[in-house]
């Protein structure tokens, strides 16, 4: 059967496909720790479901605004107003499927075929097949563990050529944890006011963060980029809400309206209940949100200072987000059961195999010397999930 030319491009999610691998082998009875998971283990807190129930309740159950309702588009202006001085307006605010489909939109109403957009590596997986669908090319910017994963205001400076039509900061990010300070995004903000680039900000992992750091925005340091800078965010990881399928785009009218008309052709609006439900998480007390993170913090504790103990791994301290991300670089070239280990790939399935501990190959956030583990899983888990790559590194030869 013939596809079209752009499907030749892209790849499926990596980190569901591991997912859903995990999942299957623990349903035939396999003993597996999954430290492949993107999202909370935590359930949704009660006081979001039962919105949702009262709005299912109440009849809440036909096509909304496609933009999203009105109140919930409010309740997001007046978040960034509120917690990061950053000024919108509910007409400046898309709700879409996730914040994966914000993204979507925003890539496909602002890139045109050969548009650049640069991204910083490691990286979620996502954005450069995003950036692919919408005839975009994606030009990776690489940083590295010495820099602490951030890329510089002179490497920035030196990778903002003329074709780059899109920047994309992800803080804290996925897969390495790595986020940028307020200083750092100020450095960072003084040199793209000298570019005339779209900012992608994708702030899904804002709250969840350790040690006391302080988010900022971009545009709080910067209010000189807003004409050209987009916010990403969502319920899914602050609230446990990864299955209820919401999240938003915030960025100047035009653009917003153009994404939000790629909307309409494709899902129209995101599901009401779960509006519903997203309008509570973010209005109610948020008290559920620092206890979860206390709890990552812990876990982030441990499996920092486990996996940092096994010779042959490093593992850098993230900030934020619930991943770890060790360099395996020196496991490489090793046998495994007589094979070599030729590259992450290789080591993410011989520690499926060996020790029944998915995580998900650094390949795909493009960093072939990593592995990424989540530890989006209890206390237990993470020490046993430690317990066995250690015993499988072991018996490498
Ligand atoms: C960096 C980043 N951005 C965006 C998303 C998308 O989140 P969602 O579509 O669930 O809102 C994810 C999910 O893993 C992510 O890690």
């Amino acid at each position: 059967m013939k596809l079209s030319e752009r499907t030749k491009f892209i790849k499926p999610a990596v980190t569901l496909a591991i997912a859903a691998k995990a999942q299957k082998l623990r349903s035939q009875g396999v003993d597996l720790i999954n430290f492949s998971a993107g999202e909370p283990d935590f359930d949704t807190p009660e006081r979001i479901k039962q919105a949702a129930i009262g709005a299912l309740k109440k009849g809440m159950t036909k096509y909304t605004e496609v933009r999203g309702i009105e109140p919930l588009r409010e309740a997001i202006a007046e978040k960034y107003r509120r917690e990061y001085n950053v000024h919108y307006d509910k007409d400046d605010v898309l709700v879409s499927c996730g914040a994966k489909h914000a993204l979507y939109n925003v890539f496909q109403a602002m890139l045109d075929p050969g548009d650049e957009i640069l991204i910083p590596a490691p990286y979620w997986v996502s954005y450069s097949d995003m950036a692919y669908l919408a005839g975009g090319v994606p030009k990776i910017l690489p940083t590295t563990e010495e820099t602490g994963f951030r890329i510089t205001p002179q490497e920035l400076h030196k990778a903002l050529t003329p074709r780059v039509r899109a920047f994309v900061l992800n803080s804290p990010c996925n897969p390495t944890g790595a986020a940028y300070s307020g200083a750092d995004l100020k450095a960072l903000g003084s040199v793209l006011e000298g570019h005339d680039c779209l900012i992608f900000s994708d702030d899904i992992y804002e709250k969840i963060i350790y040690d006391g750091f302080r988010f900022e925005n971009l545009l709080t340091v910067n209010p000189k980029l807003r004409d050209r800078t987009v916010i990403f965010n969502g319920v899914s990881k602050t609230y446990a809400m990864t299955g209820w399928r919401i999240g938003y785009a915030l960025g100047p009218a035009p653009l917003i309206s153009a994404a939000g008309k790629i909307q309409s052709q494709s899902t129209s609006n995101p599901t009401s209940i779960a509006q519903a439900a997203a309008l509570e998480a973010i209005r109610g007390p948020q008290d559920e949100v620092e206890t979860m993170v206390a709890e990552f913090q812990r876990r982030r504790d441990v499996i920092v200072e486990r996996l940092g103990s096994i010779p042959g791994l490093t593992c850098f301290n993230p900030q934020g987000a619930f991943y770890v991300f060790p360099n395996i670089l020196r496991l490489l070239g090793k046998k495994a059961n007589g094979k070599k280990l030729a590259s992450a790939c290789d080591f993410a399935d011989y520690l499926l195999e060996e020790a029944r501990v998915a995580g998900v190959p650094g390949e795909d956030f493009g960093s072939k010397e990593n592995i990424r583990f989540s530890y989006a899983a209890s206390l237990e888990d993470v020490e046993k999930g430690c317990q066995r790559i250690e015993t499988a590194i072991k018996k490498l030869g």
